[in-house]
């Protein structure tokens, strides 16, 4: 037997939704759906939930296991497991009134804006179009521009992901990634008459943090920050439409200088080259603008962590941003250009390390698109096997770990930053709640809408305070400022965010 929790409310009895706790006889596969079956069975329970296809189709099971979006059809059932119905208004149990969602898609004109489209399909059904007809008929949308809308057609409307997305939740103008993804579905389609990159914009396209929870949700693997917000926003750039202004100045930045900011303090490649000249080892350190011009401690706890660890590695100079906020904001024009100059730098390494999490995520999935395929490890996935852990001496804090959107969901890492915290001594490392969810740092909004990194950043530091830490490890400079700033108008200064590579430092000295 498992025990499951389930949130229970009946407007018309109950004051408030309660939790009741059931005991399920689990077969091997056993999944939401079936456990909410059984439980109405074995004790004549009315628990009300949503259901059709029951094979992953249709969309309308969706619900949340453990605060985490799932289609109860396919998820399995396990031990503890708490279910609760998506953020929407609860009509009974598990059943949400999804209405507002309809509402808005009429309200946003979200259905093809063509009158020549609509005479046309009454002509149509009179009229047999063959195939020779077809390349001039404007119905039939050649297959190139339907590249775009592709994935993005796929949705099972389960709204999942306007459960999820933690923007939404900061923001009440940004209408979520499902809307976002159907306006991307218009704006591509060459039959669809409508303004639909004004629209986008009015939605909130410069809102979204780029964290991919959407994505990870989706039953579909839709990213509709990806596959969509990121197509829209570099159509609004080629209409000259956007980006922000904050976002162009950025761009500017890296033309002059070939950096995202402007140097606080000297370059930490130019002062670790003035030291050590390039042997043409085999690894190369790619820094990223942030830990070059501004955590320089960040670099120079690398290049004491390798020395301990007897690891040799270049940091080349002329590296230059790796384009990623660029890429994020849909400012694309640059970017061959960006990558033709760390190809030169970069192509002759076997290996290319990145200590920040956009950096490593840009060059494993967005350099391949460019023409330039490099082996490239985040810090952690390179360190986590080769620590020498005899020479450490004994840290004593408690540790929590945050995981960069760009980490965990961009290159799927996760494990390795906490097997590392694991093996240095003394730490006691604890789990955040949520320690994957969005600190607010990313997709440009940190420098475009700033009130909306505060607001993720502050429920990111309450979730730090919960867990008495004294300090909070990650591996990505841009949450590094983020999350100290929420944790500072917190008044919790006291508790310091740091990168792996810092506290991997301080357990060598
Ligand atoms: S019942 Fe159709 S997706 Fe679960």
């Amino acid at each position: 037997m498992i025990e499951i929790k389930v949130l229970r409310f009946d407007k018309q009895k109950d004051k408030k939704p309660y939790f009741k706790s059931f005991s399920v006889e689990k077969d091997k596969k056993m999944n939401i759906m079936d456990a909410l079956n059984y439980i109405n069975n074995e004790y004549n329970e009315n628990i009300s939930f949503r259901s059709s296809c029951r094979a992953g189709q249709c969309g309308s099971c969706s619900l949340k296991v453990n605060d985490e979006v799932e289609l109860a059809c396919k998820r399995e059932v396990k031990n503890g497991d708490t279910i609760t119905p998506l953020d929407f208004p609860v009509l009974k149990d598990l059943i949400v009134d999804k209405s507002e969602v309809d509402e808005k898609v009429a309200i946003m004109k979200l259905f093809l804006e063509d009158e020549n489209y609509l005479k046309q399909e009454k002509e149509k059904s009179v009229e047999k179009i063959n195939n020779k007809n077809k390349e001039k008929n404007p119905l039939i949308i050649p297959s190139v521009d339907c590249e775009n809308t592709k994935k993005v057609r796929t949705c099972i409307e389960c709204y999942s992901c306007l459960s999820a997305c933690p923007v939404i939740k900061e923001s009440a103008n940004f209408a979520g990634p499902y809307f976002m993804r159907y306006i991307s579905k218009f704006d591509f389609d060459p039959r669809d008459k409508e303004d639909r990159t004004t629209e986008s914009i009015k939605s909130g396209l410069y809102n979204c943090t780029s964290c991919g929870k959407c994505g990870q949700v989706c039953p579909k693997n839709i990213n509709s920050f990806s596959d969509a917000i990121e197509k829209l926003r570099a159509l609004a750039y080629k209409k000259d439409l956007g980006p922000l202004d904050a976002h162009k100045a950025i761009k500017t930045t890296i033309m002059k200088a070939g950096r995202s900011i402007e140097p606080l303090g000297e370059s930490f490649i130019r002062e670790i080259n003035k030291k050590k000249k390039n042997s043409k080892n085999k690894i190369a350190i790619f820094t990223g603008c942030m830990v070059d011009y501004r955590l320089q401690n960040v670099g120079f706890s690398l290049m004491d962590v390798l020395k301990e660890n007897g690891i040799e590695a270049d940091v080349p100079e002329e590296q230059v941003c790796c384009g990623s906020p660029l890429l994020r904001t849909g400012q694309i024009d640059i970017i061959p250009d960006i990558v033709r100059r760390n190809k030169r730098i970069f192509s002759d390494y076997d290996t290319i390390v990145t200590l920040c999490a956009g950096c490593g995520a840009t060059l494993k999935n967005d350099y391949p698109n460019y023409g330039a395929k490099f082996n490239v490890l985040d810090i952690s996935e390179f360190l986590v096997d080769k620590l020498n852990t005899d020479n450490m001496k004994p840290l004593d804090m408690v540790v929590t770990y945050h995981d960069p959107c760009h980490l965990i969901r961009g290159q799927g890492i996760s494990k390795q930053p906490r097997d590392i915290l694991n093996k240095i001594k003394g730490i006691d490392f604890v789990e955040m709640e949520k320690s994957d969810q969005c600190c607010g740092a990313g997709g440009g909004v940190k420098a475009g809408k700033p009130e909306i990194a505060e607001a993720l950043a502050k429920k990111k530091a309450l979730m730090i305070k919960k867990t008495d830490a004294d300090k909070v490890v990650t591996i990505c400079p841009f949450c590094q400022y983020n999350i100290q700033d929420g944790l500072n108008k917190e008044g919790l200064e006291n508790i310091k965010v740091i990168n792996i590579l810092e506290l991997l430092k301080e357990s060598y000295n």
